[in-house]
């Protein structure tokens, strides 16, 4: 069985073809990061007409790396939620012709369970690959999403809420302090790429331990110590004292992340931990949490670097999961600005009472 995923949530376009094996035949993402970088976040009108422009491109693209015509499909999956409505918009609909062209069945697919999902896609997409065990605690820390999940099995319906940000994402956290240190957009990669060079022992700031309960996350305090220390002392003066500031700042973020989604294994006693989601690409992130993992005797599924950050691949692979429950939608699909995953968080507020 083949599947077609389509996504085009925020700043991608991107469309993979993967069997029903776990391998991936294409997979093409086109970025609008250099139309956004000049505004220094994603601007969403922007967004949309890009993705008007691209997807027919990028479709034609992943058919024919995967040298396969739409005919050899045997479903379309698309994103239709959460995310910037204008863009996911131009997906469902574009998605919803293929499927009225081809007669091919058509599911929608959350975002944040198409990154919960790419844990189980292969490294380099080449070869199959042993999915995580259920249940299990997976971690999403995206741009637009950090939460924390125990997921039983494969569907949407089977994943259950652990704690999410009071505040800001985990990824718009990286992005913030990036903005205010002048490294431009997305920060995330730029903050990794000069965390490697520092000494997060040397950073000028001590970020103290996260002192939230259980398993919520706040990150807009690091930012505005960032901001304050940056508007005092100006921006570091030197390439080393930059290199010092993002160690210190990565290492506060990946701390709080890792030290929760292991505390999460441990309370639910499950044998395995994911990550997903764009932040999950962080370097000090994955060799911590796998490090972390390894001293509780957890398996540890990191996907590919490059399946973290939005693909179509982890939709096609979500979306499949919804066809095997013999799930499916039809051409009366609505794109949606909030997940279906449950949350037990309210931005701001901690737990739901
Ligand atoms: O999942 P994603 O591609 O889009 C959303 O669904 O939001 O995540 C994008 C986010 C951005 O905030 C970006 O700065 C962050 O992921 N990111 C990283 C890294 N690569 C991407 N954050 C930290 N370290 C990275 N290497
Ligand atoms: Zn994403």
């Amino acid at each position: 069985m083949l599947v077609l995923g389509l996504e085009a949530s925020c700043d991608e376009t991107a469309c993979a073809i993967v069997r029903d094996d776990g391998c991936v035949l294409a997979d093409v993402i086109h970025t609008q990061t250099s139309l956004h970088a000049p505004h220094g976040g994603v601007v969403p009108e922007v967004a949309s007409r890009d993705h008007v422009r691209q997807v027919s491109r990028v479709v034609e693209n992943a058919l024919a790396a995967a040298a396969i015509s739409l005919n050899d499909i045997d479903a379309i999956a698309v994103t239709a939620r959460p995310g910037l409505l204008g863009a996911l918009l131009v997906g469902v609909e574009f998605a919803k012709g293929l499927s009225l062209a081809t007669g091919k069945p058509l599911v929608g697919v959350d975002h944040l369970h198409g990154h919960l999902s790419a844990s189980a896609l292969f490294a380099n997409g080449t070869a199959c690959h042993v999915a995580p065990p259920f249940p299990h605690v997976a971690l999403v820390a995206s741009g637009g999403h950090t939460a924390l999940y125990l997921v039983k099995g494969p569907n949407a319906s089977q994943v259950e809420a652990l704690g999410a940000t009071r505040d800001d994402a985990a990824g718009e956290c990286f992005d913030k302090v990036a903005k205010v240190m002048g490294l431009g957009y997305p920060g995330g990669p730029a903050v990794d790429r000069w965390a490697e060079r520092g000494d997060a022992d040397k950073c000028p700031l001590a970020f103290p331990r996260d002192r939230i309960e259980g398993f919520d996350f706040s990150f807009s305090g690091l930012k505005t110590r960032v901001a304050a220390h940056i508007e005092t002392h100006g921006r570091p003066e030197s390439e080393e004292a930059l290199a010092h500031l993002c160690a210190g700042v990565r290492s506060a973020i990946v701390r709080t992340l890792v030290g929760k989604t292991l505390a999460a294994a441990d309370e639910t006693h499950v044998g395995a931990v994911t990550v997903g989601g764009g932040v999950a690409a962080n370097r000090f992130l994955r060799s911590e949490l796998a490090r972390g993992a390894e001293a509780r005797a957890l398996m540890c599924f990191l996907p590919a670097r490059f399946a973290c950050t939005d693909n179509g691949a982890m939709i096609a692979w979500a979306g499949l999961q919804r066809l095997l429950a013999g799930e499916r939608d039809d051409l009366s699909l609505d794109a949606s600005t909030t997940s279906i995953l449950p949350s037990v968080t309210r931005k701001g507020r901690g737990r739901r009472s």
